[in-house]
């Protein structure tokens, strides 16, 4: 039975604790199932918290680590003959990258251009599909509305403000660190203003008084009670992750007076419930946005598969600009 090396967790705790490289089954692929050669795998905030046990779904035990990641297909099973040995493919909706190889259902394949970036390509995923379906299916927003967002140097953020710019919105970036200011008006945010008491009083000033329909929730506790007070009537909060560890706490009465909608967004939930056509769609927006040049590669750092415990321990560092991304051992024949 081959064997490769993957990033595996036998108990869930502290990341960099409880990581281990390690031989893994691989196994030969059966019907409708590929290997693919892994290339590189990011380190998200999800990742950390499913080694901690803290996701909204836990793994069986042990689990491989990694929910999104590229590579390179290698051996084919039966009945997927329209996919080719080499071809540049990403991975969605699997788990597992964390690998020198996986071996998948074909159906979990993202078809990539031959040259694309491999950092852009693993990371193509997971945040910019976050971003793209919450700019599309909670409001219908028009021509230079303004999309209110906390975390705005997160990942999501940055492909969130990519995306809105280039679909003629207006991103407003809220975050926590003055020093960010000048790199998010560089990559496209229309005005980005700090997280803190006085954004109630500076967002009026940047919209004119323009309502704001949208507001997209990474942080919670105040950062989203700010960003529940910046929006008009009726207006849109979509929550979508809690990086400040606090609930939720809104007065009563923005959402009697300004009857607010308070909603949430769960990738996977989506690529629960959407069919492959609209999945197909969506990934082949993203793939002419990556090919384009309006999505781009943003990664701080990268680690050999074999040092999980210092990757981690990056991944979940403060402050940080960029995914810390796994690199799989260049010339590693990756099955042992
Ligand atoms: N619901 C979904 O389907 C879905 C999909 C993708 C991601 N997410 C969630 O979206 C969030 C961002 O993910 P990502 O991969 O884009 O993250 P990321 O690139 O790793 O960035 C993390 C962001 O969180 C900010 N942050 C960290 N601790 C914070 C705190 N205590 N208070 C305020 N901000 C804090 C950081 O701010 P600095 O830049 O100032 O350090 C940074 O901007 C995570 O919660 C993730 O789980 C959810």
């Amino acid at each position: 039975m081959p064997q490769t090396r993957a990033v595996r967790f036998h108990q869930f705790g502290p990341p960099s604790d409880v990581a281990r490289f390690e031989a893994i089954e691989l196994g030969d692929p059966g019907p409708g199932e590929v290997v693919v050669r892994m290339e590189r795998a990011p380190i998200h905030p999800a990742d950390l918290n499913r080694l901690e046990g803290r996701y909204g779904e836990n793994p069986d035990l042990p689990a491989v680590g990694g929910i999104e990641g590229f590579g390179r297909i290698e051996a084919l099973g039966d009945g997927v003959g329209d996919l080719a040995p080499g071809m540049a493919v990403a991975l969605a909706r699997v788990t597992g990258t964390w690998s020198e190889r996986v071996r998948v259902p074909a159906d979990r394949l993202v078809p990539l251009p031959p040259n694309l970036d491999p950092d852009l390509a693993a990371t193509l995923v997971i945040n910019p599909s976050t971003a793209w379906r919450m700019l599309h299916d909670f409001v219908s927003l028009a021509p230079n509305d303004w999309v209110l967002l906390n975390a705005a140097n997160s990942a999501v953020g940055r492909a969130v403000i990519r995306i809105a710019r280039c679909q003629g919105w207006r991103p407003l970036a809220i975050v926590r660190r003055p020093e960010l200011i000048p790199e998010l008006l560089d990559l496209g945010a229309s005005e980005v203003l700090l997280d803190d008491d006085g954004l109630r009083a500076a967002l009026p000033a940047v919209t004119q008084g323009a309502p704001v329909h949208l507001a997209l929730n990474a942080v919670g506790g105040a950062s989203a009670l700010r960003l529940a007070n910046g929006l008009a009537p009726g207006g849109t909060l979509v929550t979508y992750g809690a990086m400040g560890r606090r609930p939720l706490e809104l007065p009563n009465g923005l959402v009697i007076f300004k009857d607010l909608r308070i909603r949430g967004f769960w990738l996977s939930r989506w690529f629960r419930q959407s069919t492959s056509d609209q999945r197909d769609s969506m990934f082949q927006e993203l793939i002419q946005m990556a090919t384009n040049g309006i999505l781009r590669a943003d990664v701080a750092t990268s680690f050999p598969l074999s040092e999980p415990s210092a990757a981690l321990t990056a991944a979940a560092k403060d402050r940080r600009s960029g995914k810390v991304v796994f690199r799989m051992t260049p010339g590693s024949t990756g099955i042992i």
